[in-house]
């Protein structure tokens, strides 16, 4: 799916804000839970620590402090609010949805809200849904949250996978721009790819010995990776007549510096445009780009006007790139 966001009302983030668990977990820690080090984890993947969330944290813990700070930010209060997603594959639990806990704890009484899975590339599918909402008029204000807490459906003891994730949650506020905002989107899904990511007996199909853990085929991932943050970004560009060198910040989904390298040297985007915060929290899933987008903004990156690329991939196997023009002035 693609298009350039021209047919309805502009529609732009107001919004921003972020959060992350307080307790640090550093590479030497989980080498004594695994045959690791640190010189392999930051070698391979370029990252040094991650957060992980406490036993009593769930999602929405996580998301409720991400969306009050958007809140804030966009001036307005959870009653203002008519449409929550959240996109996730670790919701506090299957129904009710962490959409409908967040709205509740909100106050956003009047609001539609459900979750949204497309693995790490949730944000983006659920940036788009909410772009599609507000531009044809469905919606006038949306909180769009991404967050996952992976910690919970890792193997504690597969190394292969454990030193990879980390738990995290971000979240913006969409309304109507006078005339900036988002350009256009790029989503994709490719499920006879699913297999290579994916939680068997997580749902209704019977697996022999289900564990409920994640499984993945690293080497397979890293080679979808590198091909469709390029292919998706160049998509999303062409289509809205952009050229890569007037791309001020791009913000990649957070899986692996060198997957990020990758795909920053194949667009040819200068590094200095490039957000990277895997290095503090590993993949944080489907929080992962709004919790770049925060750094960007925090780092004084994202400034009225910038041209921001963000691409996202992930299980499905899924990936999606959204266009836009940031308008919103640091808060
Ligand atoms: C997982 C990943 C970091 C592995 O890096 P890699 O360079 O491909 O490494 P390989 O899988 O070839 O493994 C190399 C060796 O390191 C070992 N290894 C794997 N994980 C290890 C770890 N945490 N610590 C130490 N050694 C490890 C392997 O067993 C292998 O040993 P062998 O050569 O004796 O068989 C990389 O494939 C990757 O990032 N893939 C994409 C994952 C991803 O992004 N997933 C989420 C997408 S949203």
């Amino acid at each position: 799916m693609i298009g350039a966001a021209q047919a309805g009302k502009p529609v732009t983030i107001t919004g921003l804000g972020a959060h992350v668990p307080e307790r640090v977990v550093t590479n030497d820690e989980l080498s004594q839970h695994v045959d690791t080090s640190d010189e392999w984890i930051r070698e391979r993947t370029g990252i040094r620590e991650r957060r992980i969330a406490a036993p009593e944290e769930a999602l929405s813990d996580l998301a409720l402090p991400a969306a009050r700070e958007a809140l804030r930010q966009a001036g307005v209060e959870g009653s203002d609010i008519d449409l929550v997603i959240v996109a996730t594959v670790t919701p506090d639990m299957a129904f009710p949805s962490t959409g409908a806990l967040l709205a509740d704890a909100l106050g956003a009484t009047d609001a539609a809200a459900y979750d949204l899975s497309a693995g790490c590339t949730g944000f983006m599918y659920a940036l788009a849904q909410g772009y599609g909402m507000l531009a044809a008029g469905l919606a006038r204000r949306a909180l769009v949250v991404g967050g996952d807490v992976l910690s919970r459906i890792l193997d504690w003891t597969d190394r292969s996978t454990l030193v990879l994730f980390g738990d995290g949650a971000g979240a913006v506020v969409l309304e109507a721009a006078p005339d900036d905002g988002f350009l256009g989107f790029e989503l994709g899904a490719d499920g006879a790819g699913g297999a290579s990511l994916w939680l068997p007996g997580s749902g209704s199909r019977l697996f022999e010995e289900p564990d409920r853990f994640v499984k993945m085929n690293g080497r397979e991932v890293f080679k979808f990776a590198t091909r469709v943050l390029v292919d998706s970004a160049e998509a999303v560009l062409e289509r809205c007549g952009v050229a890569i060198e007037d791309v001020d910040v791009y913000v990649p989904h957070q899986a692996n510096v060198r997957i990020i390298d990758h795909a920053t040297k194949k667009l040819g985007i200068p590094s200095d445009r490039v957000v990277i915060n895997v290095d503090r929290y590993g993949n944080t899933s489907s929080g992962s780009i709004p919790l770049a987008l925060a750094d960007a903004e925090a780092d004084g990156r994202l400034r009225p006007g910038k041209l921001v690329l963000m691409t996202g991939m992930g299980a499905g196997l899924t990936w999606g790139s959204a266009l836009m023009r940031w308008t919103k002035a640091a808060a």
